[in-house]
Order: structure tokens, then sequence, then C-alpha cells
């Protein structure tokens, strides 16, 4: 399909070969840049870098010290700590008030998951936090409205100076809290380091950039711009996801069962599941993948790429500039590519030419495909896989009351439950307690 809004030609793709087409493409390794990404200084981050050598550089940065098997083997320990966390929380509020708000509590581990990652800072769950914790989670809802927002003046260049919707302004003053609140946790690294003298390995994703060899040096305002998007990308698309997994749980008591019974042969009640466990959870994974096929948070692979040059996607020219979009959403709905495409069915995921769902079958590439593919995909995919089986191991998740769960979508940077989900947790037999 394609249209166009204002200025910005757009085409939008459907059909998985188009889409691996377009993504695979050198020709859309470029992101367009909305005013809001552009102000609050993400074309200095990775995920609207321009293509070339300064975002091919972050990219091999992270992939070597954030995001390689070993670094995720390594947080594994703390990933387990803060699903504790949010086993004991769901535990309080479920004595407390009967039901629980999954949303919050997963929100807070996965932002603390994130600020532990990539600051090596550690938060408590508490009522109302303290004022470090309130003030980073305002910045990433901020930031989250920001870029989600539809913005006339990037479609029409001369609403641009009027600023109608208050976009620039709003991002100026986010820019400047942000900058202090990241310019403040760099300072303390740099003392650190000097006392400390740790090497890179035992360092947060601070220390590793603080640590680069003089030529891959980030200037003060890229460095902050590169740590908030991780903080900023990495938190919600693994809380929104976990979310969706629940509410599936709670709609489909019969496969919560089948994820129980798989959890209790292969771990048991005695003690916690951990990452080594997951491999040997194959129901459990296709629930994840079924979820990321119903519910794709990027419907719309929600970074859209930008044609660098004219090209062509099959008999179709299409001149620089345009704006390209692949509709996972479409793809994971149509008919003709799967069966059954609105029943939440996990057990398609384990027949054996089930797509894989890392970039490589455009049936479902929840994290993106080609040079610009999601980096975080393990990382995010470890994280929910984990404390998944954690809040399954512990709880069996049923409806607050006979209204049952409220499936619908509200689409905003990703796609959300329009609802926030509301639910019983009972607490099953587990004979372990964890020691945070
Ligand atoms: C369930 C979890 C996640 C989902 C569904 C997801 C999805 C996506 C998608 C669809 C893209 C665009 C890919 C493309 O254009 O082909 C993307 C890009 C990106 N994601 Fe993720 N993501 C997840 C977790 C994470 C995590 C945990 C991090 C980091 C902490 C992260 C960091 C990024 C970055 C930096 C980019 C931009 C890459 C670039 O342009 O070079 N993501 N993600």
């Amino acid at each position: 399909m394609a249209f166009s809004v204002g200025l910005t030609r757009f085409i939008i793709s459907t059909n998985p070969d188009t889409a691996k087409e377009i993504l695979n493409s050198s020709a859309f390794a470029d992101r367009p840049v909305k005013e809001s990404a552009y102000e609050l200084l993400f074309h200095r981050a990775m995920g609207f870098a321009p293509f070339g050598e300064y975002w091919r550089n972050l990219r091999r940065i992270s992939a070597t010290h954030l995001f390689s098997p070993r670094s995720i083997t390594a947080s594994g320990q703390f990933r387990l700590s803060i699903g504790a966390k949010m086993v004991d929380q769901i535990n309080s509020l479920i004595q407390k008030n009967g039901v629980v708000e999954v949303r919050k509590v997963l929100h807070f581990g996965s932002l603390n998951n994130v600020m532990k990652m990539v600051f090596g800072r550690t938060y408590e769950f508490g009522e109302g936090g303290d004022y470090d914790w309130c003030e980073v989670e305002e910045l990433v809802r901020d930031g989250y409205d920001l870029l989600g927002v539809f913005n006339w003046s990037d479609h029409f260049p001369l609403l641009g100076w009027l600023d109608l919707q208050g976009v620039r302004k709003r991002c100026r003053k986010l820019v400047a809290r942000v900058d202090v609140f990241v310019g403040k946790i760099i300072l303390e690294h740099r003392m650190k380091s000097v006392v400390e003298n740790k090497t890179v390995d035992e360092g947060d994703f601070v220390d590793i950039l603080l640590n680069l060899e003089k030529e891959n040096k980030l200037q003060h305002s890229d460095m902050v711009a590169v740590l908030w998007e991780m903080v900023f990308r990495g938190t919600d698309t693994v809380a929104i996801l976990l979310e969706w997994i629940l509410a599936r749980m709670v709609l489909h008591p019969k496969i919560q069962s089948k994820v129980h019974a798989e959890i209790d042969s292969v771990v048991g009640l005695d003690r916690t599941v951990t990452d080594v466990d997951i491999p040997n959870l194959p129901y459990l994974r296709a629930v994840v993948k079924e979820t990321l096929r119903m519910h794709p948070p990027g419907p719309l692979l929600s970074w859209a790429r930008l044609a660098i040059h004219d090209t062509q996607i099959g008999d179709h020219f299409i001149p620089a500039g345009t704006t390209a979009m692949v509709n996972m959403w479409g793809i994971t709905h149509d008919h003709e590519i799967w069966s059954d495409p609105q029943e939440f069915k996990p057990e398609r995921f384990l027949e054996e030419d089930a797509p894989n769902i890392m970039g490589s079958d455009l049936r479902l590439a929840p994290f993106g495909a080609g040079r610009r593919v999601c980096p975080g995909k393990a990382m995010g995919l470890a994280t929910v896989e984990l404390w998944l089986a954690m809040l399954l191991q512990n709880f069996e998740w049923v409806p607050s009351d006979d209204s049952g769960v409220d499936l619908s979508e509200c689409l905003k940077l990703s796609l959300e439950m329009k609802s926030s989900l509301l639910s019983k947790a009972i607490a099953r037999p587990v004979c372990f307690s964890f020691k945070n």
C-alpha cells in the first residue's frame, strides 16, 4: 500500500516476502527521524542514528558488551533476583488488596533490570518510591509519550515553527532533565573508576562507554543519548509483552495448566526455575511466541525505515526519502499465512515448520529483521521467558471478577492493553523461598 501524509511518502507491506525485501535491503538501512526523536537527541543514539560508521560502532559496542551471550548469562542472577522481588511484591499486594494490577509490578521489574544493566543502579519496590526512582519513571514515561505522539510538524514542515502541539517545547524541557539525571550518574562512574580501577567486564554500560579506546570515544552528549535510549527501549517492550502473556493465561486456563504441568515436571516445586531450565520448557516458550504473534508489541514494527536512495521493491519504483513500514499485525493475522489466526494456539509453535522469530522468517518477526534488527532481542526474550516461568511457577492467574479480561488494544509507541490487567494470583504450593 502506498500513500502520502503532507510531504511524507509511505509504503506499507503486509506480505512476508516484500517485508523481507524491505527490511533486508541496504536501501532501507536508515530511519526517518521524527522531530521528537531529533529533539530528544536520539539521532545520536543507535535507533535513529543514520546508517554509517557512528551507528555501526554503536552496534558493535553493544553487541560485544551488552547483548553478547556471555553478558546475557552474566546478568542471569540479577534477572532472577528481580523476578523474586516481583513474586514477593505480588504476594503482598494480593494479601493487601485481593487483586493485583500487574502492569505496575512488571514495569517496576523491567525498568529496574535495565537500570542495573545500563547504569548499575538498583531500586526497591515501595510505596511511592524514592525521589530518584520517581524521577527516572517520569523521564521514561514522558519520552515514551513524546515519541509516540503523531506530530503534524513531521509531515507539514511549514507548521513546524509554530509547534502547535507543543512537542518541541516538551522535548527540550525533558532533554534538560535527562541531561542532569544521566550526567550525574556518568560523573559518579568517572569518580568511582579512578578509585576502584575496575576492568570493563566488571562494569555496567556506563563503564563500558567510559573505557572505550580513543578512536571510539563518545562525546558527553552522545553518551547521554546512547545510555538513555537503552533504558527507554528496554523497559516497556518487556513489560508490555509480559502483561499480554498473563492476560492470555487468565483467559485460557487450560493452556495455563499445561505450562504449570511442564514447569512442575521439569523443575518441580522444591527450587526456583532459573535461566538454565528455559530450554527445557518448550511449551512455555511456545506461549511467548504465540503471544508475540497475536499481540506483536510493534504491530507496524514501530521503528520505520527510510529509503536512502531510489530503489526497486518487486516491480515498484521507490524514490529516495520514502518511509517504509511493515504491518506485522496484518501478517500475523492473515488467514493465508496462519491457520485459525484469531485463535490462541501455542501448539502451532511446537510444529516442525514453525517460523524462527528472530528475523529470518517474516511470517513472524517481532524484533524486525536485517541490519537494524533489534539488538536486544535475545536479552529481551531471556528476560520475558524467565520472569514468565517464575510468575507461573509461583502463582495460578485467575480473573479478578466475572467480567473476564478486556483484550482491547491501544497503539502508542507499542501495542499495549487498553485497560491494565487486573487479576487474582493464587499462590502455588512451592517449597522454597527467595533470599532477597
Ligand atoms: C520484547 C522485547 C523487544 C521487542 C519486541 C523489540 C522490538 C524491536 C523492533 C521491532 C525494533 C525495530 C527493528 C527493525 O527496524 O527491523 C527494535 C529496535 C531496537 N531495539 Fe528492541 N525490542 C525488544 C527489546 C529490546 C531491549 C531489551 C533493548 C535494549 C535494552 C532493545 C533495544 C533496541 C534498539 C537499540 C533498537 C534500534 C536498533 C537500530 O536501529 O539499529 N530492544 N526493537
